[in-house]
């Protein structure tokens, strides 16, 4: 059994998606702390049966042990952290001993309990401010994240690595690049409590009329058009490459510790992200350039081959695709949520 946590969340609730429908066993397992227990609902509507969850807070030591000692698990996806970038800089201690300390927790249920698979949520914030705009997996991580999140990425995958000399784990570092769009039923998405951060989930409530307009932070970055230039990778793409991971993993395919970039391989700039939305769905979006946001990064995009070696995986959505479904979302929550 796969236990997956962060269940509830964005990529985790889609990922169970995958996993379901490809026949593996999955207990979810979510704290509500960033997400609502209406998602098992909406899960069980499009699996068509329901979820095996359970509530949990993965800063519980006791509490995950008991999960350890009461299911079969033979594997972990740990997805569940906290993830606002502006919120870690006012609250770094909230993200160091949440993020951290559940990590800490789970591989010392894993060692109790013998559980050798792990599949990790990474981010590619590890880069930092990266040298190149294409980035493998090689580049120097030995710089400053960007923020207090970033770096509990970073301190996490370094604490996966130096436990995986005295501990067998088989794992793989997932460095996401920018997921964006939703499951075709528009019942998952991206639903971040209070007013987003980030560009798409405030970009559609803009459209919606829920916001009044869309800032762009920074119109005088060293790009094409001025700025900022991101790898938009589609959610269930994102969610496939967990599901093939943890089957190379499980096969003995993958050994030992791997980070994986998972992106496109492309960039687009904000301004090209807000010309294929109007051109995917029709409407105009009302935006302003404004300051640049701090602690952005002029422009980063993956190199996906390791992806493809390992996974044997490669993005298969595109731009306008990842759009529409975004907003499908933003409109199909008001009917069906
Ligand atoms: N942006 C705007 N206006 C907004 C929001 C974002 O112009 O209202 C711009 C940003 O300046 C950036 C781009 O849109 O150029 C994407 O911004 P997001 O906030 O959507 O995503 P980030 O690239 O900043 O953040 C993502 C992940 C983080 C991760 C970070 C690492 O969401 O988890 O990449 O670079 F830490």
């Amino acid at each position: 059994m796969i236990l997956v946590t962060g269940a509830t969340g964005y990529i985790g609730s889609h990922t169970l998606v995958e996993l379901i429908n490809a026949g593996h066993a999955v207990l979810g397992a979510d704290n509500f702390s960033n997400s609502s227990p209406a998602v098992l609902q909406k899960l069980k509507t499009i699996v068509g049966k329901e979820i095996p969850f359970i509530e949990l807070d993965f800063c519980d030591k006791e509490a995950v042990e008991a999960v350890f000692r009461t299911h079969s698990i033979t594997s972990v996806i740990h997805f569940a952290a906290y993830k606002s970038v502006g919120e870690s800089v006012q609250e770094p201690l909230k993200y160091y001993h949440n993020n951290l300390l559940s990590l800490v927790n789970l591989l010392e249920a894993c060692r109790s309990f013998e559980v050798h698979h792990f599949v990790f949520s990474s981010s590619c914030t590890v880069y930092g401010q990266p040298d190149s705009m294409k980035i493998d997996e090689s580049a120097a991580i030995a710089g400053q994240a960007a923020s207090p999140y970033g770096n509990t990425k970073k301190i996490s995958e370094q604490i996966i690595i130096d436990f995986s000399a005295t501990y067998p784990i088989n794992c793989a570092l997932l460095r996401y690049f920018n997921p964006i769009g939703s499951h075709e039923s528009g019942l998952l998405g991206d639903e971040p409590n209070g007013i987003p951060n980030n560009l798409i989930p405030y970009l559609t409530k803009v459209v919606d009329g829920e916001l009044p307009y869309l800032r762009v932070f920074g119109g005088d970055y060293d790009t094409p058009d001025g700025t900022c230039i991101r790898d938009y990778i589609h959610v269930v793409d994102l969610a496939k490459a967990h599901q093939l991971a943890l089957e190379k993993i499980a096969s003995g395919a993958i050994k030992g510790v791997e980070a994986i970039n998972l992106g496109t391989g492309k960039g687009s700039s904000v301004l090209e992200v807000i010309k294929a939305f109007e051109s995917a769905t029709g409407h105009k979006v009302n935006y302003q350039v404004v300051e640049r946001r701090s602690g952005d990064v002029t422009a980063i995009y993956a190199d996906p081959n390791k992806a493809a070696e390992l996974l044997g995986w490669e993005a298969k959505l595109g731009l306008k695709e990842m759009l529409s479904s975004a907003w499908n979302y933003q409109l199909t929550k008001k009917i069906k949520h």
